[in-house]
Order: structure tokens, then C-alpha cells, then sequence
């Protein structure tokens, strides 16, 4: 893509990274001095037009590179003099070899990348980490030294701290300086590659960068951040600000004044060490790299890898364990040498040799889960190795028992659906708003939450309503305002505890922009709101002004407040940490941030008991281990680069001339309604998009689009979603994400890169032509026949269904005003074969019985893909209009139904029988058994 068409809508896209615009900055310069060098025998004016260009290029880049170590001050310094002085080809050279030192990362050991001529390597043993020895990798970090010292004296401290380097540091890091709390905010947004933060007492506050471009990123991302100046206080309260911003980051302090005083503040929380500014650099430097280390330390995986080495005999039940069984084989050793031996050896069924035991960890996986706690911002965190549905269904078993109301999308996962049935809760279904045309739901408005909790008030179970669960983001990428929908939910019930199913977000935990729409962050959030004092009296004011008895339409209309002294804060979260971090297949965490953790402890290990394998993998183990460590060292950066691709994948194909006219990537405005966009946010893209709106977008609006999951619209090119699929794949090789009618889902993360991006729309370029010259040489008929496929595919679209209600016997009272139901007695009714019926789904009978009754009663689930909801489930009763969608669906894949069988029914005289529930299923179970049903 060019780099004149990111630049002119750039703004938007940096609000979201700074990386691949800094790039973007160093081709321009050289694209401009190469055009300079060029002209070399042309006229002076034009000579001196060119010139005048590169140098404005060179301005342009340059007051961003103060906020990084490469190529740093005296490079920059060379090149500008270069410039200055006409010599084209220099500047040509030394551009071109920085932009390649930058794209590539060769600076951080390549030695030669910080020299030019001009600047020859004598004080190189000092200037770059690790030059004065032979050493083998070590990975390489920039260091932001924020200190109100004169910048003429920063060269000389930065070359005090290289001083301290040794040989056996096993990091290697730059410092970066800048003089102000401003240039340090920016600095820690610029700069991906900063691990920590020294801040200096006396700094000032405002920026010695007067660039407008900066002053506007600034002050966006301080909104954003929540960073603010603090009376006179302003290096504490950077302290705070950049911990906020990045939490991963090590934050030192040195004081002048009295540093134990600082310590004792509560805000001293946030810094990993306090020094007595004047003392010690060396302890600085140790403390640095440890901060680092402490990151970087993998204790399941370094320990894994350390045990493979060890001779080990191996009289346990895993023959592959050493791999001797393969690589002595006549016939499987290409699977060694496929995999190489490293698998093999470590693997082990054993618990000991410092492996520990997933399902009651002591050793080194108590200790990679207290780690992945620490960078996720919870209290404890599980590593599961069979996925997210697993993890789901061990979070709803460990919190519900039989009875329990569980409000939940009806459109989430099915293993929750199945959560459900193994706990024996109600699923109380709160419907998502449907987005038809897409054949496919966005998410649950709180509005509809907050009327299901009210009328269970009304009705005297609020009690019973334990746990709300909702996918965040869902699979279409719509983002929860998540401290609003728990701060609401909790000022109508103060203990409701929220599992957030975060399968495809577990990621976001590192973006400062997505952040506080996880669970995790919102309920950091939250934990501070509800001790601040302003919002205690916000909540009294509240309290007062709605009097003892409010109406139902005022608790709707009204944005509650919860209130501080009841609130029981019960978060839990769980992530397939494998669908977006480097982790392989399967991993996936329990995150849970709950102050009456010690009340369900024990219910939590026995669902660990029942859902993980007593024979996990290690190698998921390690991964998950793994992954957490890249995260917290260089999440940061990948995140925005996901970010920043899917943008550009936004941009390109709404843009391009052909592309366009047969694709469109869905904007915010078309996935999200705009009753639910109250900052008036359109799109990311939109023309007079600016950072403040997305910013407050973020904040305020209920519903978040995340721009990494694009939907592509692809009904406009005659292609149904699967078609569009397997045609990607099979002709192209680009496999995606789930589809719909009429589109397809893609994704990117941080596996991406923009040869990736640039593929997908050549791909697009191509197909977009064919179906040109298609339309062109076909004439009227296949124009005709083209136009009634589109049609077909994005108009004639069946209304989704919505959740009708149990069968009357599967709920307690059935003229209450709330749905929930004994899922689970239904769905164990149909293990018996007597009490249930096939009904073909086109056969005159569904529709008499539509009409005169006795009612359609599911027995199972059924899941058609896409669009991959339920739209039956077991005890649910069918009516025409899911009669209507099911005789629709053109797929091949529905869960639960078999078309030569037909749907599968409980039958009307099995139904007579069923005693009602009472809320306790254990009554119910019982009850049922006196008439014969399942059991
Ligand atoms: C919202 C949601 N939750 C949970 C899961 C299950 O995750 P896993 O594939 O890790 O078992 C999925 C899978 O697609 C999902 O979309």
C-alpha cells in the first residue's frame, strides 16, 4: 500500500500504533532523497526543490526519534548534515541504512548499524551494548530515563550507565532521555521496545516538543490513559500515569528528598524500586535487568527445557517420552525427524523432576500461574489445557449448583450452554441485538440485562441470579462497555459475580486502548472507583434523587451507580489464550479477580478435578507459560501492529476502486446501531475521525467494535459466505475465521505482517477482475443472473430467531415473566429413547402441530454453522419462525440434527408426565423419577 495513501488518513491509525508509521516516515525520507539524487544533473532549481523536500522529510521524522535510542542523536546529527550540505548520495546511503537497521531490528546487535562515517566506532565499546565482547544473543531493550538534568549533560549519563555493563548481564538495553512528564508519556506510547522507566524527582511537566501532530497525540493518549498532571507531585504521578498506560513496564524512582517517604505513599505501589537518586547506579542497572528477568523468567518452560537434557529412565506410561520408541523405529522415524527430538524429550508423564502437577500445582506451574496473574491483572489464574470450552464449563460448574439463575447470551458458546447442563442451573437467556442482514447477533444491550435482573427482582429470585456470562469481544468483535454492564448489574445486585468470556481477547490486555474494556481492566477500574470518595457521594446523590421505590423505567433510563459499601467485586475471565497469543492449540486460562474467592476455592478445584485431563500436555503447559512472557515484554508492540493491520485491510479494500465495488469490510456504524454509539462514534475510518472521539468513543459508547475482526462482506460479489471460504482456501491458500450468508470473518494478530495483508488484497484484486470480465463478456444474462445472486444473498435474508421459552413443565411457574428453565432435566430426558420423536422438518406433521398442538419440544441442541448459535435447546419450544429459518439454512453442518432423521423431539406423552421444577432440580430429578422420566 502506499505510503501517500497512509499518510493522508494516517491520523486515525495512529491513534492505534506508531511503529509502522515510523517506518512509513523513514521511507518517505528516502524516497525523497532518492528523487533528490536523481536530479543530480538537472537544473539547480530543481536540485534545491528536491532538497528542500528531503529536508522537510528529515524534519518531519525527526522530532519523533528523540523518544528512541536508535539511530539516536549522532546519526541523526550526520544525516542532517548531509542534507544541509548537498551531498544527495550520502543522505541516500545513510537513510537507506537506518531505515533497513529499523525494519529489521538488526540494530539491537548489530554493531556496524550505529556508525557512519563521519561518526567512526571509537567510543563504540561503550556506545553499544555488548560491543567490547563476543557474545551470543541477548535480547536487547531501550531503557527511558526521564530526569530534569540539561539535556547537554544526558550523553554523559548514558555513557555512565553503559559504563556498568558487564559480560554476564544477560540483557542488553540503550537509555533513552527525555526532561518532562509530557515527553515521557509520549516516549512510553512511541516507544515499543522500553522494558522500564526511571523517573528522576523535580521533573517538570509540560513538553519540549512544540509539534502540533505531537501536542494532539499527546493530549489524546493522557485522556485516554487517565494520566493526568498531579499538583506539583509530577513525578509520582507519571509514576502512576505510565503504570496505567503500560503495566508490564518497571517503573524505578529516584528521589532526592527523602525516599522512604515516597515508599510509605501509596502510590509508591507502582514502582518496582526507590533509590536515593545520588547512590548506588550500580544497584540502578542490577535492578533493571532483574525487572526484566523477572519477566522473562518462564519457570514451567525454562525448567521443561532443563529436564529434557537430563538422563533420564522413563518406566511410566508414555512411550514417546526420550523418543526412543520413534527414532529407532523402522517405520515412524520421520515423525522424530519431523518434529525433532527436543519434543520427545520433553515429555514426560511424570510429576516430578520439577514438572508439577496441573491438577494440584506446588512447583513450577503454581509459579508460571502466579506470573501470568501478575500480567493480567488478576488475583489467581489456572492454566487449562483443553481450551476455553473447558475453562467455561470448570468457572460455571465451580459457581453454580442446581437451581442457580444463570443470565447469558443465548448466542455465546456452546460450552456454556453445556455449563449449564452439568451444573443443573436456569439458563435465564438475554437476547443480543441481531444484525439480519449479516445473519448473525451483536451483543447483549444492558438495558436488557438490567430488565432481566428487575423482573426477578419482582418476582423474589434475584437471590438465585448468581452469574452473568457474556462473550467479550464476540466472535464478530463487539466490545462490552464492561465496567458500565458490572457497575449497573451491581447497583441492582450487589454480589452477581461475571464470568467474561474472552476467547478471542485475551490480548487486549495490552493495548492501553482496549484495556479497560476487559474484564480484568474494568474491574481495576471499578475497584478504584468504588473507593474513591467522590464516587461514594456520587452513589449517596444517586440514592437520594431516586428515592425508596423506583420505578422500573427510571432504573432502566437511569445510569446506576453501585453501591461502594455492598459491592462483593466477583470477576472472572477466561481466555483462548492460543486464539491470540503465541500459545499452542488448546491453551487457554481462568483468570479470577474475586474477594470471596476462598468461599468457592474448593468447588474450583473439584471442577478442575472433573474437566482436566490427568495426563496434560506439557508442551501446552509451556506455551501458555511462553506466551505470557512475550506478552509482557513485547505485547505492547505486537498488539498495535494487529491493530494497525486491520486498519489497513479496512482502508484498502473499502477503497480500491475495483475492490470496493464487489467487497466491504463493515464499519463500526454497520455492526454496532447507533443507539448504542452515544459519543456519536462512526467508524475508525470515517472522514473527520479524530483521536479525542475514538478515545471517548471507547469510553463512553456501550458497544466497542474491535477492529482486528473484520467482517468482509462478500454477498456483493455473488459468493456466499462458505463458498468464499473454500474458495480462499483452496485456490488462494488464505484461510479465515467463521462466515456468515453473506460474508466472511478475518482476523489478524500478532502473527501478522503486512506481506500478509498485501497478499490478501492482491487476492481480492484478482477476484474482483474476474468477475469483471465475467460480467463484461457474459452480457445482460449473466448480468441478470449475477444481480439475483446478490440479491438472493443480501436481501432475501431470514429473521434470526429468538429464544421462545421452556416447555412449561421445565419451568417452575410458566406464566412468570422471566424464561429460565431446567435445561438439564430436559436435556437428560432425551437419553431415553421412549420419550422422545423424530420429526422430518419439511413433513406436513411440524406444521400441524404448529397449528393445533401438542407443542414442539426439543430434545438437543441444535447448532447450525455458521451462524453457530443454538437456535433449539434442549426443552425449549419450537415455533414457526425457527421452523421457518431451519427449512431456510442452506449449510451443511447443524449440530444436533440429522436430516434423514429429522428434528429430534421429546414426545407429548413424556411431556404430560414431567412434574414442574422447584427450583431445586434435586426436587425435580426426584419428582420426575416417580413418573418414569430419565433418571
Ligand atoms: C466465545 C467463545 N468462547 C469459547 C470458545 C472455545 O474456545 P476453545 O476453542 O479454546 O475451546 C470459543 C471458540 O470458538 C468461542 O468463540
Amino acid at each position: 500500500m502506499s505510503t501517500a495513501s497512509r499518510a493522508a488518513s494516517a491520523r486515525v491509525d495512529q491513534f492505534f500504533t506508531v511503529a509502522e508509521a515510523r517506518f512509513d516516515r523513514w521511507r518517505s525520507l528516502l524516497q525523497a532523497a532518492r528523487v533528490w539524487e536523481g536530479v543530480a544533473n538537472q537544473e539547480p532549481a530543481q536540485r534545491e526543490k528536491q532538497k528542500a523536500a528531503t529536508l522537510w522529510s528529515f524534519q518531519e521524522l525527526r522530532q519523533w526519534e528523540d523518544f528512541f535510542a536508535y539511530p539516536g542523536a549522532p546519526l541523526l546529527r550526520t544525516l542532517g548534515e548531509r542534507i544541509a550540505s548537498g551531498d544527495a548520495t550520502g543522505s541516500v546511503h545513510l537513510a537507506q541504512a537506518i531505515s533497513t537497521a529499523l525494519l529489521t531490528h538488526s540494530y539491537r546487535s548489530n554493531l556496524d548499524d550505529w556508525e557512519s562515517e563521519e561518526q567512526p566506532s571509537i567510543n563504540m565499546a561503550e556506545r553499544v551494548p555488548g560491543a567490547s565482547e563476543e557474545v551470543q544473543h541477548r535480547p536487547y531493550f531501550e531503557v527511558l530515563l526521564v530526569s530534569p538534568a540539561p539535556s547537554a549533560k544526558w550523553p554523559g549519563l548514558a555513557q555512565e550507565l553503559r559504563k556498568l555493563r558487564r559480560p554476564k548481564d544477560q540483557f542488553i538495553y540503550e537509555p533513552v532521555f527525555v526532561g518532562n512528564f509530557e515527553d515521557a508519556v509520549l516516549g512510553t506510547i512511541l516507544n515499543g521496545s522500553l522494558e522500564a522507566v526511571v523517573i528522576y524527582e523535580g521533573i517538570p511537566f509540560p513538553s519540549s516538543h512544540y509539534s502540533p501532530v505531537l501536542r494532539e497525540f499527546l493530549t489524546a493518549h493522557l485522556a485516554a490513559s487517565n494520566v493526568s498532571q498531579d499538583s506539583g507531585q509530577f513525578a509520582l504521578a507519571l509514576a502512576e500515569g505510565l503504570k496505567r498506560l503500560r503495566p508490564e513496564l518497571d517503573i524505578f524512582f529516584l528521589s532526592d528528598r527523602e525516599p522512604e517517604k515516597i515508599a510509605g505513599d501509596v502510590r509508591g505501589s507502582c514502582m518496582r524500586r526507590i533509590f536515593y537518586q545520588v547512590e548506588e547506579p550500580l544497584e540502578l542497572h542490577l535492578s533493571i535487568l532483574d525487572g526484566v528477568a523477572d519477566r522473562y523468567h518462564t519457570p514451567y518452560f525454562d525448567n521443561l527445557q532443563k529436564y529434557s537434557q537430563r538422563p533420564i529412565g522413563t518406566f511410566h506410561a508414555l512411550p514417546v517420552a526420550r523418543g526412543k520408541s520413534i527414532f529407532k523405529s523402522n517405520w515412524i522415524r520421520d515423525m522424530g525427524q519431523f518434529y525433532g527430538l527436543n519434543l520427545f524429550l520433553a515429555e514426560s508423564s511424570a510429576t516430578t523432576g520439577g514438572l508439577d502437577s496441573l491438577l494440584e500445582p506446588t512447583g513450577t506451574i503454581k509459579a508460571a500461574q502466579e506470573k501470568a496473574a501478575r500480567a493480567f491483572g488478576a488475583d489467581h489464574v489456572f492454566f487449562v489445557t483443553n481450551g476455553t470450552s473447558t475453562s467455561n464449563k470448570m468457572v460455571e460448574q465451580a459457581l453454580l449448583a442446581p437451581g442457580d439463575i444463570m443470565l447469558v447470551d443465548r448466542n455465546c458458546h456452546k460450552s456454556h450452554h453445556y455449563g449449564a447442563v452439568i451444573a443443573g442451573a436456569f439458563p435465564l437467556y438475554v437476547e443480543a441485538y441481531p444484525l439480519t442482514q449479516y445473519s448473525m447477533y451483536g451483543a447483549v444491550p444492558l438495558r436488557t440485562i438490567k430488565k432481566a435482573l428487575l423482573d426477578l427482582k419482582n418476582e423474589g429470585k434475584l437471590d438465585r441470579a448468581r452469574l452473568l456470562v457474556l462473550t467479550n469481544c464476540t466472535f464478530d468483535g463487539h466490545i462490552y462497555n464492561v465496567e458500565r454492564v458490572m457497575e449497573e448489574c451491581l447497583a441492582i445486585k450487589p454480589d452477581l459475580i461475571f464470568l467474561w468470556d474472552e476467547a478471542w481477547f485475551g490480548f487486549a490486555r495490552w493495548s492501553p486502548f482496549y484495556r479497560r474494556r476487559t474484564a480484568m481492566g474494568a474491574a481495576a477500574i471499578l475497584e478504584r472507583k468504588f473507593k474513591d470518595p467522590a464516587y461514594q457521594q456520587a452513589y449517596k446523590d444517586q440514592e437520594k434523587k431516586l428515592g425508596a421505590n423506583p420505578s422500573e423505567k427510571t432504573l432502566l433510563d437511569t445510569r446506576l451507580l453501585a453501591n461502594p459499601e455492598k459491592v462483593r467485586l466477583r470477576v472472572y475471565q477466561t481466555n483462548s489464550t492460543h486464539k491470540s497469543m503465541s500459545c499452542l492449540r488448546q491453551g487457554s486460562m481462568v483468570l479470577v479477580k474475586d474477594p470471596d474467592y476462598h468461599t468457592v476455592e474448593e468447588q474450583f478445584h473439584e471442577a478442575v478435578f472433573t474437566h482436566a485431563s490427568t495426563s496434560p500436555n506439557l508442551q501446552i503447559i509451556a506455551s501458555l507459560d511462553v506466551a505470557r512472557r512475550q506478552m509482557e515484554l513485547e505485547g505492547y508492540e505486537l498488539v498495535n501492529r494487529a491493530i494497525q493491520l486491520a486498519l489497513d485491510v479496512r482502508r484498502e479494500v473499502n477503497s480500491h476502486p475495483l475492490v470496493s465495488k464487489y467487497f466491504r469490510v463493515l464499519g463500526a456504524n454497520e455492526m454496532i446501531p447507533t443507539e448504542f454509539r452515544s459519543s456519536g462514534f462512526v467508524d475508525y475510518l470515517e472522514p473527520g475521525m479524530n483521536w479525542a472521539k475514538a478515545v471517548d468513543a471507547f469510553r463512553e459508547d456501550e458497544f466497542a467494535l474491535d477492529v482486528t475482526r473484520l467482517t468482509l462482506v462478500c454477498g456483493c460479489a455473488g459468493f456466499d459466505g462458505t463458498q468464499f471460504k473454500n474458495m480462499l482456501s483452496a485456490d488462494y491458500d488464505i484461510q479465515l475465521n467463521k462466515t456468515s450468508r453473506n460474508s466472511v470473518l478475518l482476523q489478524t494478530n500478532i502473527n501478522n505482517t503486512r506481506s500478509d495483508i498485501a497478499q490478501l488484497i492482491k487476492v481480492l484484486v484478482v477476484i474482483s477482475e474476474e468477475i469483471d470480465k465475467k460480467l463484461v463478456n457474459g452480457g445482460s444474462a449473466a448480468k441478470e443472473a449475477f444481480a439475483g445472486r446478490v440479491k438472493s444473498l443480501m436481501t432475501d435474508v431470514p429473521n434470526l430467531p429468538n429464544f421462545t421459552n421452556f416447555f412449561k413443565h421445565f419451568r417452575e411457574d410458566s406464566s412468570s415473566v422471566t424464561s429460565e428453565g431446567d435445561m438439564r432435566s430436559a436435556f437428560f430426558a432425551a437419553y431415553r429413547e421412549k420419550q422422545c420423536e423424530h420429526l422430518k422438518l419439511f413433513s406436513p406433521e411440524i406444521d400441524k402441530r404448529l397449528k393445533e398442538g401438542p407443542e414442539l419440544v426439543s430434545a438437543n441442541f441444535v447448532i447450525p454453522y455458521p451462524p453457530g448459535f443454538p437456535i433449539m435447546v434442549p426443552g425449549q419450544v419450537i415455533d414457526a419462525e425457527t421452523i421457518g429459518f431451519m427449512r431456510k439454512l442452506d449449510v451443511k453442518e447443524i449440530h444436533g440434527y440429522a436430516a434423514a432423521l429429522g428434528l429430534k423431539l421429546l414426545n407429548p406423552a413424556f411431556l404430560k408426565a414431567v412434574k414442574q421444577p422447584s427450583g431445586d432440580v434435586g426436587h425435580t430429578e426426584k419428582a420426575k423419577r416417580k413418573s418414569g422420566a430419565a433418571g
